[in-house]
């Protein structure tokens, strides 16, 4: 098929654009780039194009045959993580992008709200009534007493925070390097996690999936949370042992969770969290790339690359974010 189209002279040996992810999203994609981008070529079938001409890939996951795209640049993540992507397998001169998009970050705000306000209010505890049936009030904190804390300071932590703010929550959160952020009371390093997560009622996980996060949610640091504390994981399932979690709430150590990632995903029908009376669970949906802005922000990208910039959202291969 390659080596008759070439023989046919049908190559169309311009800079080329793969699209590796589902049709209808790559239909936006392609009228954005075409619109904003024209010399850009756009494909969304490999067999279509010559693989050295391709400069620019967007996909989930990385292709096995990626080392075939010798003059490959930039590799995009269609997600906000690329932790998904083995970094080591990408030719090092390639550029790797997470996605950052308006989209992402709208969508994020809204879940982590609903479920900051879910837990506040007692949600999982009046469906678990509701279920029985049982008419009773439980005690209610003002948002004043409940302090919420969120690991991770990024785009998606601080846009969080920034929407959680009128609620009137004491808001924390945890970074690697020092962040300063108006309104919330901020650390960093390991030190820093101890002091937070003694002083949280309701976790945030809002971390990128690194060496230094894989298993950081585990029964000790649970354990430094203070008694009904409850948490929202956002982040990456690995980020947290699932076991430690269970044993916390089981033990009335911790009052509830919304969990939308988890390890494995899907979560396997049998798994006991499925069923925790105090546990709402989504299937990795706080939020997702929209493609409209997503092709645009990935022209924008395009763009800034061609003109010598470092592109929204490139990673730092060393952090591993
Ligand atoms: P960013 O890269 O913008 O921010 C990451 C933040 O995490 C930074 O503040 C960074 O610290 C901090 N961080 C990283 N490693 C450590 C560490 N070892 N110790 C302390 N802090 C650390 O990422 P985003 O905000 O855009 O996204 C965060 C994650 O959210 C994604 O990687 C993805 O896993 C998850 N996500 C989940 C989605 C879902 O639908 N469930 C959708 C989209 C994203 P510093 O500021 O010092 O760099
Ligand atoms: C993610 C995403 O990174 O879906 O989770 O964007």
């Amino acid at each position: 098929m390659i080596g008759a189209t070439r023989r046919t002279g049908r190559w169309d040996h311009r800079m080329t654009f793969l699209f590796n992810s589902d049709a209808a999203r790559g239909a936006i994609f392609r009228e954005v780039l075409a619109r904003e981008i024209p010399d850009l070529r756009f494909a969304i079938d490999p067999a279509q194009v010559e693989a050295d001409d391709v400069r620019y890939m967007i996909t989930w996951l990385v292709p096995p045959d990626l080392g075939a795209y010798r003059r490959l640049e930039i590799l995009f993540s269609i997600g906000a993580g690329i932790d998904q992507f083995n970094a080591a397998s990408v030719p090092p001169g390639v550029k790797i992008v997470r996605m950052v998009e308006d989209g992402i970050v709208r969508m994020m705000q809204e879940y982590v709200t609903l479920a900051v306000l879910a837990l506040h209010r007692n949600w999982p505890a009046y469906l678990d009534q509701q279920r029985q049936p049982l008419w009773r009030a439980i005690p209610q904190p003002q948002a004043q007493d409940r302090r919420i804390g969120v690991l991770g300071l990024g785009l998606l932590g601080q846009a969080v925070l920034e929407r959680l703010k009128p609620f009137g929550f004491p808001l924390s959160g945890w970074s690697r390097s020092p962040r300063a952020i108006e309104g919330v009371t901020t650390h960093h390093g390991a030190d820093g996690l101890d002091l937070l997560l003694s002083t949280t009622d309701i976790l945030v996980c809002l971390l990128p999936l690194t060496a230094q996060t894989r298993g950081l949610l585990d029964a000790g640091r649970l354990a430094r949370l203070p008694r009904g504390a409850a948490l929202v994981q956002t982040g990456r399932g690995a980020q947290l042992d699932q076991a430690a979690l269970l044993a916390a709430l089981d033990s009335g150590h911790l009052a509830g969770a919304v969990l939308d990632v988890t390890d494995p995903e899907p979560l396997p029908a049998d798994h006991p969290l499925w069923r925790h009376p105090r546990v709402l669970i989504t299937p990795h949906v706080a939020s997702v790339t929209q493609p409209e802005t997503a092709a645009r922000a990935v022209a924008e990208n395009i763009k800034r690359h061609r003109a010598g910039l470092d592109p929204v959202g490139l990673v730092d291969r060393s952090r591993g974010y």
